[in-house]
């Protein structure tokens, strides 16, 4: 037997057992005390206090079941139910990495205090070009691609190396793009000029995380908390951090960042830009260098967006949180308005979350 169909063959063994619509801690720790071996390999894993687990080592230097993260992401079947860990160890993994939808329950871990050090890296744009000859525009620039729902990350570095200079033709350049439905990020590192992650549908946790780029950083249409976060601008001319895109006063998607600290190169940027008429952004309990545009907030010059979106501050501090010049249609949340923005709760915690 192959060791490509041993491990499908053992993956297989394992799916009959019940499914886990939820995310723990567990999904991102790898165990190697011997009482709990998860084992480095499938042959060799056991239940871990009866959770099911898997763990598929990526080393870039061969002691590991895969060279490439992509390749270990092919291991895993299709319709797969239980958890994979997908272990890389430190390196530079220059490749692109798509995790389909059909392929939910995985976790990427590397080493929580080390996420500088695994890092999984590339650098299309939005002019380069596909297979087809078709322009390959945002969306599918992204480095790392997740479609697949219950995904979580611990510990990696995750970027797209173009440098968007302001104003230049579609240098877009997407590091991470999640699509899933459900996923949570901790002690990850998402590096990137413009459009770096494209937060694109679903409810997702960012715990700790750091996230880097220019214009619109953090853009899409998902529900999103980041709690605890840095967000880091390299803007040259301009730029913004979030560019929410909710259409409609029905969808409950929006982004909220609590307690994260915002720091940058000097550059005035926005808190957000209304990418859609009922884009919606909170910022509560942050820490705001002075490298806010003292406007704030931008209706993506349509102005009708201004009565329809919803941007909101809530107990910030340093000096790029004075609101005394911002547009008067964001707002100063009382207490009572920013409470459903304040945990977990803001993206159905309760329901998918075990942390
Ligand atoms: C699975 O792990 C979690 C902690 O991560 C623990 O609380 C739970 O009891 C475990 N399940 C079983 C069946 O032991
Ligand atoms: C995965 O599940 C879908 C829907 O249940 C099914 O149609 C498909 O055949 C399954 N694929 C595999 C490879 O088991
Ligand atoms: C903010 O985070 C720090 C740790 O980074 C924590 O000590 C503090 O209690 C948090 N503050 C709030 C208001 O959540
Ligand atoms: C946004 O609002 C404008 C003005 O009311 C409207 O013309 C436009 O169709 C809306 N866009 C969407 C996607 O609903």
């Amino acid at each position: 037997m192959s060791f490509r169909i041993m491990v499908t063959f053992f993956l297989l063994i394992y799916q009959a057992k019940s499914l886990r619509r939820y995310i723990t801690w567990d999904d991102m720790k790898i165990h190697q005390d011997k009482d709990h071996a998860e084992g480095l390999s499938f042959a060799n894993g056991d239940d871990y206090n009866g959770n099911e687990s898997r763990v598929i080592v990526v080393d870039q230097k061969g002691r590991g079941d895969s060279l490439t993260v992509q390749a270990a992401v092919d291991m895993v079947p299709f319709n797969n139910s239980i958890r994979v860990k997908i272990y890389i160890l430190p390196g530079v993994y220059k490749e692109k990495v798509m995790v389909p939808a059909s392929k939910p329950y995985i976790s990427f871990v590397g080493d929580p205090n080390r996420a500088s050090e695994t890092v999984l890296s590339w650098n299309d744009k939005a002019s380069d070009r596909y297979k087809d000859g078709s322009e390959l525009g945002t969306y599918r620039t992204a480095s790392v691609a997740v479609e697949s729902d219950y995904f979580c990350a611990t510990g990696i570095t995750i970027e797209n190396t173009v440098v968007a200079v302001s104003g230049e033709y579609k240098k877009q350049a997407v590091a991470l793009r999640i699509a899933g439905s459900k996923a949570a990020f901790y002690r990850v590192r998402i590096l990137g000029t413009q459009d770096t992650l494209l937060d694109e549908t679903g409810s997702h946790y960012f715990y700790r995380c750091h996230i880097q780029g220019s214009v619109d950083f953090i853009f899409g249409n998902a529900r999103s908390l980041f709690k605890e976060c840095s967000l880091h601008s390299v803007a040259d001319k301009y730029g913004a951090i979030a560019a929410h895109h909710r259409n409609s006063e029905k969808e409950e998607t929006g982004f909220s960042f609590v307690n994260c600290s915002v720091t940058g190169s000097g550059v005035a940027i926005f808190l957000g830009r209304a990418w859609g008429n009922y884009s919606r952004a909170v910022y509560s309990y942050c820490d705001i260098d002075n490298i806010i545009d003292p406007s704030g907030w931008s209706d993506w010059n349509q102005p009708w967006r201004q009565r329809t979106a919803v941007f909101g501050e809530y107990a910030c501090r340093g000096k790029g949180a004075d609101r005394k010049k911002r547009v008067s249609w964001s707002k100063s949340l009382e207490f009572k308005e920013a409470v459903p923005f304040l945990d977990t709760d803001f993206i159905g915690g309760e329901n998918w979350l075990r942390l």
